[in-house]
């Protein structure tokens, strides 16, 4: 049976009507046209769907619509609204994608590393990677991307 929820996607107040079992990508992506977040596996393994859930990286693949009632959902839209942050520009410099089916979920969750932590090491960024599957890059042009932004960044947006 269908069910309104009400949440805050990209800062915004979003009712939609969900079935219990649909899944937040889906509802996202198909009801309310945010595109960013990307079907990779379905399962909560390749990062290509990550969203911000209350400020941290979700699969959105794996989650509820219904389990976000009252919470707080960023996607990219959201996070590049003002325009490219600094971190897309340093990937743009890098060539850090080809076919970019996982750079959103890479600027999702990078996005929310530098937020937490301006400044981290190699080993913290490749620790985040980790969690995110791409099959064109072989990843060293995305963290040196990362270093460059971390080691520029003295405040300002990410
Ligand atoms: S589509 Fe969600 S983790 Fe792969
Ligand atoms: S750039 Fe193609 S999957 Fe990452």
């Amino acid at each position: 049976m269908k069910k309104e929820i009400t949440f805050t996607l990209n800062g915004f107040e979003t009712h939609v009507e969900v079935e219990p079992h649909e899944k937040l990508l889906d509802v996202l992506r198909d009801k309310l046209g945010v595109k960013s977040p990307k079907y990779g596996c379905g399962r909560g393994e390749c990062g290509a769907c990550t969203v911000l859930l209350n400020g941290k990286s979700v699969r959105s693949c794996i989650i509820y619509a219904i389990e976000v009632e009252g919470l707080e959902i960023e996607t990219l839209e959201g996070i590049e609204r003002d325009g490219l942050t600094d971190l897309q520009k340093s990937f743009l410099e890098h060539n850090s994608f080809q076919c970019g089916f996982c750079a959103p979920g890479i600027i999702v969750t990078t996005t929310e590393l530098l937020r937490n932590n301006p400044h981290p090491d190699k080993n913290e960024v490749k620790e985040v990677l980790s969690g995110h599957l791409c099959r064109c890059t072989g990843y060293n042009i995305v963290v040196d991307a990362i270093m460059d932004v971390s080691k520029d960044k003295v405040g300002g947006k990410i």
